[in-house]
């Protein structure tokens, strides 16, 4: 399962990647404005600061809605940086996107998935990640881990190439639901990733061994 961190906050990419388990990031609109990152050229050279300081794939989201205004900007965005991938709304124009820049073999990843049609549309469209949001079904009562597995069945039946990337991820039993059911890849916060480190028969292990070996000593 690759890892993801799902910010555009440098200092947590810095920490995330420190740890040595980081395989990418991913960004949007709000995050970027979160850290206070706003116009398009900061937007432009954050990206490219991101990905001087990862490893991998960094997902770098168009503002247009229509064909034309996504072809122009994506290109633009995957010019920037070798590891740029161009993240796209699932929109009827967005599944034409999806289409152009796999046909030219530039990195994509269809953003705001809600439902198995959505993302079977963005799997036939050679999407190379799809992006199901689990924390915001989660938020409307309705279960987020249950469209995960229902795109892994499908996926899986036709091999489809596309990359599960689960999205919108809020706690640490998220991640481990999402390995369990076989997401390729998930992306989330950073306080979620480092909860995977906590035990605490772990802490208290620990703090044994260290007084026992004092003892000795
Ligand atoms: C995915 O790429 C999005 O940036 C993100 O996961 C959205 O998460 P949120 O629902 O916590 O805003």
């Amino acid at each position: 399962m690759k890892f993801f961190i799902d910010t555009a906050n440098l200092n947590q990419i810095k920490e995330a990647q420190d740890l040595g388990v980081l395989d990418g990031v991913t960004t949007n609109p709000s995050l970027m404005a979160k850290e206070g990152i706003t116009g398009a050229d900061k937007i432009l050279k954050h990206y490219v600061d991101i990905c001087e300081a990862v490893e991998g794939d960094v997902s770098a989201e168009v503002i247009a809605v229509d064909f034309e205004g996504m072809i122009k900007e994506g290109e633009q965005l995957a010019a920037l940086h070798p590891q740029i991938v161009v993240k796209i709304p699932m929109i009827k124009d967005g599944i034409k996107a999806l289409k152009y820049f796999s046909d030219r073999n530039i990195k994509t990843n269809c953003t705001l998935i809600f439902s198995a049609g959505q993302a079977l549309l963005a799997a036939k469209a050679g999407a190379t990640y799809v992006s199901p949001f689990i924390g915001r079904l989660d938020d409307i009562s309705t279960d987020g881990l249950s469209l995960i597995n229902e795109i892994r069945e499908i996926y899986d039946n036709y091999a489809f190439e596309t990359e599960i990337l689960a999205a919108s991820i809020r706690h640490t039993m998220h991640i481990i639901d999402c390995a369990k059911i076989g997401a390729d890849v998930m992306t989330g916060p950073l306080n979620a990733i480092m909860g995977l480190l906590n035990h605490p028969l772990t802490d208290s292990g620990l703090q044994k061994f260290l007084e026992d070996y004092k003892k000795g000593n």
